[in-house]
């Protein structure tokens, strides 16, 4: 039994601003991609770690994290280029898994703070049986559902979702990886526009189960998320 990591990091990052791609850009010194990196690589339910580099950026990528981690850490971490979108770069990062992995954790590089426990607790799940497990908080927020309009103008709310049987769905996200690559395999042919590999996984109808998330697991996005994430690195090293 061998569980390995999924890091999409190809993403441009254009929510947070101009600037290099997002998986590359600094937190307290080092970059985002190698903290996601090292909070696979502390679980030690993860013997490998497939590394999604921006299309470009792969022997960069490779650089990176060869100056930011141990020999011993990155002995087990492979870089991969990535696709146009985040699905193209997950189905890159399965096809260059060894054919002993039977299942697989999908960690996006935004997410670098994921503590450890997490990581183990949906790695846990998977291995228990569970062929689809995502780590998910419930939400502050109430959250409405509104018809887009794209000219700029007051969108019309058509409904508001009962809040406390809503979840916000974090990474890592773990599978069985013939599930997973099932999924990517249908929606390679059909296409759509899922935002999560989960979404892609319940199309094929099969079910995701919900483990706690954790409030470090919280998605690098926007300018406001780069102070959030330096506070807590800093009380972390407090
Ligand atoms: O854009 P979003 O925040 O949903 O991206 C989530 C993760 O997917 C990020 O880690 C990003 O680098 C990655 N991604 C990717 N390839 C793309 C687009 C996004 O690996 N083409």
């Amino acid at each position: 039994h061998r569980t390995a990591a999924v890091i999409p990091a190809a993403g441009r990052g254009l929510r947070l601003g101009p600037g290099a791609p997002k998986a590359l850009r600094a937190l307290s010194g080092t970059p985002m991609l190698v903290h996601a990196v090292r909070a696979m690589t502390r679980s030690r339910s993860v013997s490998l770690v497939v590394v999604v580099a921006p299309p470009d950026g792969a022997d960069e990528v490779r650089r990176l994290l060869d100056e930011h981690t141990a020999p011993s850490e990155t002995s087990d971490v492979l870089v991969v280029p990535g696709g146009e979108t985040r699905q193209d770069s997950v189905r890159l990062g399965l096809a260059a898994l060894p054919d002993d992995v039977d299942s697989v954790l999908v960690h996006d590089a935004a997410r670098p703070l994921v503590p450890v426990e997490t990581v183990d607790a949906v790695a846990a799940a998977v291995r228990e049986g569970a062929p689809a497990v995502v780590p998910a908080l419930p939400v502050a927020d109430t959250v409405k559902e509104v018809r887009v309009r794209d000219d700029g103008g007051p969108e019309p709310v058509t409904g508001t979702p009962e809040r406390s049987r809503l979840r916000a769905v974090q990474t890592p996200q773990g599978f069985e990886l013939k599930v997973l690559a099932a999924a990517h395999a249908q929606v390679a042919r059909e296409g759509d526009g899922a935002t999560d590999d989960a979404g892609m996984v319940e199309r094929l109808g099969v079910e995701v189960v919900v483990v706690p998330g954790h409030d470090e697991a919280f998605k690098v996005t926007r300018p406001l998320d780069l102070v959030l994430a330096e506070a807590v690195l800093a009380r972390r090293r407090a």
